[in-house]
């Protein structure tokens, strides 16, 4: 593939200062780094209502799934809510089952980096929610995943990281997710699509 490259990050969640989108603009800036185009999609501004099949979909919906249509990579953070990810991030993905009558539908052929903030330690639980979404989207996860620990403490007022370790995971993590679109994006056509029903 030729040209820019484009990376959507999505994730945050209705708390104010959320860890989760701190840690999402890392992220996004790693892989702006690394030369991608980046959007990012914060789910605490997004007039997302609660996934109706069958409906004409509002017009953040519409805009969330032309620019996720349009990347070749993703970048997703969601809190660790009871073990799993928000109720709120898991509606922004229920809303791309719009992208199951694209050629190629769903994230076919996308790449997608995994962040969880979580209050304890368990934010693999959340990485690995997003990771069975990745799968039945038909995206590619990369190997390189940031749980966050004790997330209410790693971000200052303005979002940086107070460990710089904590930052650099996120930014090359966001370099990662670049790396790969890339390679993944060149002398790479779409296959051909798939029954809709293939997805899990
Ligand atoms: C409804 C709810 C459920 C939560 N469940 C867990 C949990 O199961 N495990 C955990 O470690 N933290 C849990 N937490 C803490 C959040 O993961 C933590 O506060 C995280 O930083 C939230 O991300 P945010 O700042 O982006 O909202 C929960 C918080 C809320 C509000």
């Amino acid at each position: 593939m030729t040209g820019a490259i484009k990376i959507v990050g999505l994730g945050g969640s209705l708390t104010p200062r959320s860890s989760s989108l701190a840690a999402l603009h890392l992220a996004v800036e790693g892989a702006r780094e690394a030369g991608a185009e980046t959007e990012i999609f914060d789910i605490a501004t997004l007039e997302l209502p609660m996934y109706r099949p069958r409906t004409d979909p509002p017009p953040d919906v519409q805009r969330l799934c032309e620019a996720v249509y349009e990347a070749q990579g993703l970048l997703w953070s969601s809190p660790l809510y009871h073990g799993t990810i928000s109720g709120s991030f898991k509606n922004a993905l229920d809303w791309l089952e719009l992208l199951g009558d694209r050629k190629p539908a769903y994230l076919t052929d996308k790449v997608i980096g995994l962040i969880a903030a979580a209050g304890g330690t368990q934010g693999l639980q959340a990485v690995n929610t997003m990771e069975f979404v990745v799968r039945a989207l038909r995206g590619w996860a990369v190997p390189l995943v940031v749980p966050i620990a004790g997330a209410y403490k790693a971000f200052d007022e303005d979002g940086q990281a107070r460990e710089p370790q904590t930052g650099e995971q996120l930014r090359a993590l966001g370099r990662e997710v670049a790396r790969a679109a890339r390679r993944f994006a060149q002398n790479n056509p779409p296959p051909a699509d798939e029954p809709k029903e293939a997805a899990g």
